[in-house]
């Protein structure tokens, strides 16, 4: 377990980072005043909401009320967890995420630390093992065969060198006898699976006679492989198993090879295979991934959302390939929000991705993949097909058919769309389970209703202004300055002001970071969105008015209190001295 980011990490990121580059490079922003607009990227509209501003780093959709920082922009947008998206903020500085290791033992953090070492000199060990594979396509005796084999395959030395395909001879020990110095380098050999350990002392290659695809995670580090063989034997490939660092439901292949070739990549396509992906790549469609394995995982489907709007699956047209289809899309539901979408192409008896490109070309295959069967195409074919719908039972069914997976998607146009449709299609055979999908319908939509613009307090006034503004505290003689004024969002005031105290530089996105996931933060971030319309030149005078009003609140408090006690049980010396000085202070 990665330990958790240091929050002083965090502050230093949040510092040099700037939203309006960060978002623009998303979404392209136009100048608007003192701010930045475009069209929300996060709900569908014609005309601007979306605001960033570059003295608060922060941005907020009038429209939808969707708002935060950078940090918050890259979770929402690139559909990060919080920390992915401080190590892809981090990427664009070239800052490298330190981790602590809070919660945990001491004992634990020795493990903790040595599995993170381990792990480092296995991504290492594995980088060395993929060069020496691309190395024996040069040197090796047999080379000759392998060379042959990948040219026989239509693959040029460009490209086989972009995916770091190698190879490896047929013999036992040909990797070992290179990286088998040691019993504890066998071992960790034994661990990645490039070796087995067998019943002998030494243990033995596990790839032979194979053509090497090495599958690198996303950030390009070598953590498996997959190997060929070149003739008829089998197994066809063999693959990696599962080890410390190779997690095959989690890993696409050929992701991170799309990423380094597609600067702003805007759809992906799945394919079942090594060669289909590399075959693509060949005839200019550098956009494809394998997915490893027979179904398309929950987690694969996110990181293919994450990095792109548009999948399509490219899966046989056989029965196999529709059932991985259908799991693929029941899987993916949840993550189609407006704007995504998950479309499909069934392909020829007999054909893969790598012949089909082969034969017709990329224009013809992008075409292919242009006209993909979309995702309520491909339900309404797949639930109506087992239905008769001939019978008013069956036309009854179907409707029943469809609520798993609506309430699977969020509420979307594409909802919409299949509820209409279904209305359209059996409104008159079935209307009560009709009604019944149009209530549970109604209630997630109700959900995305228009946030509500806080009302301005003076309390909201001072912390909205102190938020955009936090040097202002050094004109306060004191942070603690309210510390015993007991007034509704008075505690959360008096949290900011320590906090810009304490930290001289501090700006909006950095106070509101703090803030993250607790009860407090909501508020902070409705405050932040706060259109006040007091300018920057008057925002200094308008706070100490405000903390002034709150001082003189607070005497009057005071005073009342300790003229009541007087009048009831009366004073102690020190607090008729207290009220003599609270009088003489109130004007
Ligand atoms: P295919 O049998 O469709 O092979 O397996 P392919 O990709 O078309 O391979 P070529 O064109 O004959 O070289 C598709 C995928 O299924 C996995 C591999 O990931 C392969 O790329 N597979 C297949 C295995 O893991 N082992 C096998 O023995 C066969
Ligand atoms: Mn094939």
């Amino acid at each position: 377990m990665a330990g958790m980011i240091p929050r002083q990490f965090i502050d230093d990121l949040l510092a040099r980072a700037d939203i309006v580059e960060l978002i623009d490079s998303r979404v392209p922003l136009k100048k608007a005043g003192k701010n930045y607009q475009a069209c929300c990227p996060f709900h569908t509209e014609k005309s601007p909401s979306f605001t960033v501003s570059q003295d608060k780093q922060f941005y907020h959709c009038f429209g939808c009320g969707e708002h935060g920082n950078a940090i918050s922009f890259l979770m929402e947008f690139d559909r990060l967890e919080f920390p992915d998206a401080v190590e892809e903020l981090a990427s664009h500085y070239n800052m490298d995420v330190p981790r602590e290791q809070s919660n945990r033992s001491p004992a634990q953090q020795k493990q903790d630390q040595k599995a993170y070492i381990q792990k480092q000199d296995d991504y290492e060990l594995m980088a060395q093992i993929s060069r020496f594979y691309q190395q024996q396509l040069k040197v090796a005796t047999d080379k000759d065969v392998a060379i042959n084999y990948l040219k026989g395959r239509g693959l040029s030395g460009e490209i086989v060198k972009r995916f770091g395909i190698g190879y490896i001879s047929d013999a036992w020990d040909g990797m070992m006898k290179v990286f088998g110095r040691s019993n504890q380098i066998n071992q960790q050999l034994v661990d990645l699976g490039m070796a087995i350990q067998g019943d002998k002392n030494r243990p033995y290659d596990r790839f032979r006679g194979r053509i090497q695809f090495p599958i690198r995670d996303k950030r390009g580090r070598v953590i498996g492989f997959g190997g060929r063989v070149l003739s008829d034997g089998t197994p066809k490939y063999l693959n990696s198993p599962e080890t410390r660092i190779y997690h095959k439901g989690q890993e696409l292949y050929g992701l991170y090879e799309a990423k380094q070739a597609v600067k702003q990549l805007t759809r992906l396509v799945v394919v079942e295979g090594y060669m289909d992906v590399v075959a693509l790549a060949q005839h200019g469609v550098d956009y494809a991934v394998a997915s490893l394995g027979t179904a398309t995982t929950p987690e694969q489907l996110q990181t293919l959302f994450r990095t792109v709007k548009e999948v399509i699956c490219c899966y046989d047209g056989d029965r196999a390939g529709r059932d991985a289809a259908w799991r693929a899309m029941d899987n993916a539901l949840p993550m189609i929000q407006d704007g995504y979408s998950l479309k499909f192409v069934f392909l020829p008896d007999g054909q893969d991705p790598d012949s089909m490109i082969r034969e017709q070309g990329q224009a013809a295959f992008e075409n292919t993949l242009d006209n993909a069967t979309p995702l309520s195409q491909f339900l309404f074919e797949h639930l109506l097909s087992q239905i008769n719908m001939n019978s008013p039972e069956g036309k009854g069914a179907a409707v029943g058919a469809f609520q798993p997976y609506l309430a699977k998607l969020p509420a979307s146009n594409l909802k919409d769309a299949i509820v209409t449709k279904l209305a359209n299609q059996f409104g008159a055979s079935n209307e009560l389970q009709l009604k019944k999908l149009h209530t549970s319908f109604a209630n997630t939509t109700e959900n995305k209703a228009k946030p509500q613009r806080p009302k301005i307090t003076p309390v909201r006034l001072a912390i909205a202004l102190l938020l955009e503004h936090p040097h202002i505290v050094e004109k306060l003689p004191d942070p603690n300055i309210l510390a015993d004024l007991n007034l509704p969002g008075i505690p959360l005031l008096n949290q900011l002001l320590r906090l810009c105290k304490q930290n001289p530089k501090v700006n909006s996105a950095q106070l509101i970071e703090h803030f993250r996931d607790q009860e407090a933060g909501k508020q902070l971030t409705k405050i932040m969105c706060i259109e006040h319309h007091v300018e920057t030149d008057h925002a200094e005078d308008t706070f100490l008015d405000i903390i002034e009003k709150f001082l003189n609140k607070f005497l009057e408090n005071r005073s009342n209190e300790l003229m009541e006690k007087q009048r009831t049980e009366g004073l102690t010396k020190a607090e008729i001295g207290e009220l003599h000085s609270l009088l003489s202070e109130q004007k």
